[in-house]
């Protein structure tokens, strides 16, 4: 029922601005006028020219042409959700504070409110939501101490371990610079001279590179961060969610067709009517950790992103769980200005020497003061839910002032001796990590690119092999013969079997393209138009 709204206003011609009576709903403009003709424009007489004074049209349509920020470089299509994040108080059967001193663990049953974003990443932002592409997964903790982000995927490794290849790798999965067309080639270009590529692409082309929706997803922070205890010791760490009631479950290629030929969103809309009709879902965080060192003994380097961490020799320690109840009200102010990044830790959480999160973390905070803005923290999906208090002032779309209560106005500076902000007096001893090294440009010792990617391939189910070898034998047809046989000689190196499969069904797919070619017949066209 639509409530009010007499709009008794005294009249007057144009925009509206005389009006005087208002109910809840009236109309109004960005300046609170009320807009007695929202259908008119003003015009001299009625097929006259528009007059420029129109206020409102100018403010409509103006603010219309400004209605988008450049969306996400990578992860553009994305669909958020709140909940909040329960802690258990332990990890595994220890208590939590032997390894990190991080609030949000410490109490068994503490909740923390957190916002998530998931998100597929190569293509834009209403892209099919049934591509083969990695899932984001990106947590926001609002916590007592200030924000923590765990900015994640959902497959626990990364193509690549050195930030310097990133921009390459993007600009070679997404579309041709000369035609905007995506090929399979230009990302094969790239993967067969990127070896320790090789495991996540015997993931990502399984149907692990397509989950059934963003609920039924695991996610991983993929990269090694540390805790650190109230002794300043540290270990490190990999976090991984696991969803609880609603499982995991992928896709095959013709299953995600057929849902891409009915539907685009399905992702999303699946998240949203599960939440809109209670039915929440819920992740369990856990953790892996190992002591904080090169960790001789295994055959790969813990700070390299590309390697698991086998979960028989590491288990899963549980941490807490984390449920989604509540959609966005607004998906631009929410999910669209949503803005994680791996700089985001408090206190009891820290950096490992981890190349790629090192660089991760250089990228997200300037790419957000470019896409949202300078002030993007004072927006309030992206503000802490505790007070804020600098002496940062001004710049683009400054809201408020980040000002503590008792704080001299005129002091926006530290150190002061008048009634500035002053330095945090805070207890537990800094994490202090020791260097004694050359500054160097080189590959981390223990690259070991192919090992894991024949364990990966052959602890998959056989349906899963199958899916794999036929959608790499598909993409592999339509790349040149070097680019080929440098991926099958990868695969053959993970594993013998996976290499030889992939040859196979290459050669079919080859086989069957040549073959192929539609009839021209000309049916459906037409030689007239309107
Ligand atoms: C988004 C850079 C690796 C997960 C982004 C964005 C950039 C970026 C620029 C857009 C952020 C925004 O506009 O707000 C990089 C760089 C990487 C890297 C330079 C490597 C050097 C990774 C890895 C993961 C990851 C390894 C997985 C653990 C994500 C997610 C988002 C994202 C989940 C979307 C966050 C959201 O929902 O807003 N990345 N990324 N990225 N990245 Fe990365």
């Amino acid at each position: 029922k639509v409530k009010g709204n007499p709009v008794a206003g005294t009249g007057g011609p144009g925009d509206g601005r005389m009006g005087t009576g208002e109910g809840e709903l009236t109309l109004t403009n960005r300046q609170g006028h009320p807009i007695k003709d929202n259908q008119n424009v003003r015009t001299v007489g009625s097929r006259g020219p528009t007059t420029l004074e129109n206020y409102h049209l100018l403010e409509k349509i103006s603010h219309f042409d400004r209605e988008r920020i450049p969306e996400r470089v990578v992860h553009a299509r994305g669909a958020g959700a709140h909940g909040y994040f329960e802690s258990y108080g332990k990890v595994g059967d220890e208590p939590v504070s032997k390894y990190t001193r991080a609030k949000l663990f410490q109490e068994p049953g503490k909740r923390t409110p957190v916002f998530v974003r998931f998100s597929t990443v190569v293509h834009g932002g209403h892209s099919p939501e049934t591509l083969r592409d990695p899932r984001g997964f990106a947590v926001k903790f609002y916590t007592e101490d200030g924000n923590w982000d765990l900015v994640g995927n959902n497959l626990k490794i990364f193509f690549i371990r050195d930030p310097l290849k990133f921009p390459d790798m993007v600009h070679s999965f997404r579309p041709d610079p000369v035609n905007q067309l995506q090929t399979p080639e230009r990302m094969f270009d790239f993967l067969s001279n990127t070896p320790e590529a090789t495991h996540m692409v015997t993931f990502l082309f399984s149907p692990w590179g397509i989950p059934a929706n963003y609920r039924q997803m695991q996610g991983s922070g993929v990269n090694t961060y540390k805790w650190v205890n109230q002794q300043g010791e540290a270990v490190l760490v990999k976090y991984h969610w696991e969803p609880l009631k609603q499982g995991i479950k992928n896709l095959t290629q013709k299953e995600a067709d057929a849902i891409q030929s009915t539907d685009f969103n399905h992702a999303s809309q699946d998240l949203y009517d599960a939440i809109e009709n209670g039915d929440y879902p819920e992740w369990e965080l856990c953790v892996q950790i190992l002591p904080d060192g090169p960790n001789e003994e295994l055959d790969f380097d813990p700070l390299d992103p590309t390697k698991l961490w086998d979960h028989e020799k590491f288990p899963f320690l549980k941490v807490g769980k984390m449920v989604l109840n509540k959609n966005p009200e607004n998906y631009f102010a929410e999910v669209e200005q949503a803005a994680f990044g791996t700089g985001v830790l408090v206190d009891g959480l820290d950096f490992s020497d981890d190349k790629l999160l090192q660089g991760r973390t250089f990228s997200y905070s300037d790419t957000q003061r470019y896409r949202v803005g300078t002030n993007y923290l004072q927006l309030p999906v992206n503000a802490p839910k505790k007070r804020v208090a600098t002496n940062q002032r001004d710049g683009q779309m400054t809201y408020f002032v980040d000002k503590a209560p008792g704080q001299d106005p005129h002091v926006n500076y530290e150190p002061s001796t008048i009634n500035g902000l002053k330095e945090a007096d805070r207890s537990g001893a800094e994490h202090e990590p020791h260097y004694d090294a050359k500054m160097v440009r080189q590959k981390i010792d223990r690259t070991n690119d192919f090992a894991q990617a024949g364990e990966t391939y052959r602890r998959f189910e056989e349906w899963e092999r199958e899916e794999l070898v036929s959608n790499l034998g598909g993409v592999l047809s339509v790349c040149r013969p070097a680019i080929r046989d440098k991926m099958i000689e990868y695969f053959t190196n993970a594993d013998a079997d996976y290499g030889r499969r992939v040859s196979d069904a290459l050669a079919k797919a080859l086989a069957e393209a040549g073959q192929g070619g539609h009839a021209a017949d000309g049916k459906g066209t037409r030689t007239d138009g309107y």
